[in-house]
């Protein structure tokens, strides 16, 4: 089976980042031609795409309503073996923690138990604020003084930026993996997890494919969205299972999807998204 790598940079993000995509699905390429497995493939992107200060994972991540950053990961692969971290703090590659989860007969890692068990793995201390993730907590709380009404409840209505960063791949032996990671949404209480590092929300993989989404995460949850498209990739085929996907959502709320099946990749999102691919066919779509 040909090799495939679509990487993004999360529903919300703009051109300028585009440069990002490309690096990104070109080290999981890289992967995939030295032998790697879409495993390797996938967590060598979603590590470009972590360090590159302007998305919204890794260094770059936003900030809670407190000023901390705590970030979700998450790997699947197509034998359903899944590593995942939530809320985890002052790392540089949360990917790679969750990686180390799926060598565990766990699933999912929080808080500050998933931070200590990266130290114990190695993982050093690493502050990944940027000058510029302060500028837009420091306008949250502006905006947010202005309007003066609790956090939660103009959360999903002010959404933006970018969001969620994420990959799939397949490789020469027909193995599929979905690995994303993300600092979460705007407006966000400190212990708050998302879509991301959720299995069948923010990702899924099986022998079928793999998926993987960004957007609001409590939207993406509440319909599973992730297992929703895998479900339909039998007879849908990728690009329809996506389109599906996304039409599950009102506009107002931003959703994208990448995906990879046995029938080639597909993209699908209702906002600008930088994205790349090695599969030539796939094209654009929104709804
Ligand atoms: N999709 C990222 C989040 O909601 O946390």
């Amino acid at each position: 089976m040909r090799p495939i790598v679509v990487t993004h940079c999360g529903v919300g993000s703009i051109a300028e980042v585009q440069d990002v995509a490309g690096r990104s699905g070109r080290a999981g390429m890289q992967q995939l031609r030295r032998g790697g497995s879409a495993l390797d493939a996938a967590i060598a992107a979603v590590v470009v795409l972590e360090d590159d200060p302007r998305t919204n994972a890794g260094t770059g991540s936003r900030m809670r309503l407190d000023g901390s950053i705590q970030m979700d990961a998450a790997v699947m692969d197509s034998r359903r073996r899944v590593g995942a971290v939530a809320a985890i703090s002052n790392v540089k590659n949360p990917i790679l923690v969750a990686r180390k989860v799926m060598d565990t007969p766990h699933l999912l890692l929080t808080g500050e138990w998933a931070t200590r068990f990266a130290r114990r793995h190695g993982f050093p201390f690493y502050d990944p604020a940027t000058d510029r993730a302060r500028e837009r907590w420091h306008n949250t709380l502006t905006e947010l003084a202005k309007k003066k009404l609790p956090a939660w409840a103009k959360a999903w209505r002010t959404y933006s930026g970018s969001d969620t960063v994420g990959a799939v791949a397949r490789d020469g032996k027909g193995r599929f993996v979905a690995a994303n990671s993300t600092g979460g949404v705007s407006y966000m209480l400190p212990g708050r997890v998302g879509d991301s590092p959720i299995v069948g929300a923010g990702l899924y993989a099986g022998p079928m494919g793999a998926v993987a989404a960004t957007g609001v995460g409590e939207e993406i949850v509440r319909l599973v969205l992730c297992k929703f498209v895998y479900d339909q990739i039998e007879d849908l085929g990728v690009r329809g299972a996506c389109d599906a996907g996304l039409k599950l959502f009102p506009k107002s709320v931003p959703i994208g999807l990448i995906a990879v099946a046995k029938d080639g990749a597909a993209e699908a999102d209702n906002r600008e998204m930088a994205w790349w691919t090695t599969a030539a066919h796939v094209r654009k779509r929104r709804v």
